[in-house]
């Protein structure tokens, strides 16, 4: 199987849409996206391909002057397979940071479980952001 991942560009948008499920309800998540490409507030966003095609895409911002993985997202047809954990290692072996955050709801099992499973810990948590629904920081 060939993976490749590399740093998202304007013209990867699209792709990078119809991964993110979250876009079908909200528009603003498109200037989100190619804001983050562009940089803007020193984001960054990865993408990585499975044989070719476009299959998971993370946008990594800051935390406290610290690397925040901000959203990550697999295309629902490659789930379970081990795409984001994939990406994830990636983006760790990058770090120049003694530090790396991360944020999921707390009705978000699936990515609770990830985090869990590559030994991430609880940070704290934020209410107030989805109602009814903290935003865990690990
Ligand atoms: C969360 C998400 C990125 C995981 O992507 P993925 O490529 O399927 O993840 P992986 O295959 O690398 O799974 C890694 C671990 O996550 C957990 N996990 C993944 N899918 C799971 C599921 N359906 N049920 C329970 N645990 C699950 C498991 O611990 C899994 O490890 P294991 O397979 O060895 O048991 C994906 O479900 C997704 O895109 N969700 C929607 C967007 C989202 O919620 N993003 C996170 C908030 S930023």
């Amino acid at each position: 199987m060939s993976v490749e991942i590399r740093f998202a560009t304007l013209t990867d948008v699209p792709e990078i849409l119809r991964i993110d499920t979250i876009a079908e309800r909200e528009e603003r998540r498109y200037d989100y996206i190619s804001n983050a490409i562009r940089g803007e507030m020193g984001r960054t966003v990865k993408v990585l391909f499975v044989e070719g095609r476009m299959t998971a895409f993370a946008v990594i911002g800051e935390f406290f002057g610290h690397p925040f993985l901000e959203l990550i997202a697999t295309n629902p047809s490659y789930r379970r397979m081990g795409i984001a954990s994939a990406l994830i290692s990636n983006l760790e072996a990058e770090l120049v940071d003694d530090r790396f955050f991360v944020s999921a709801n707390e009705s978000n099992t699936v990515m609770r479980d990830l985090l869990v499973g590559r030994g991430y810990r609880i940070t704290g948590m934020v209410e107030n952001l989805d109602p009814d629904d903290p935003e865990i920081f690990s």
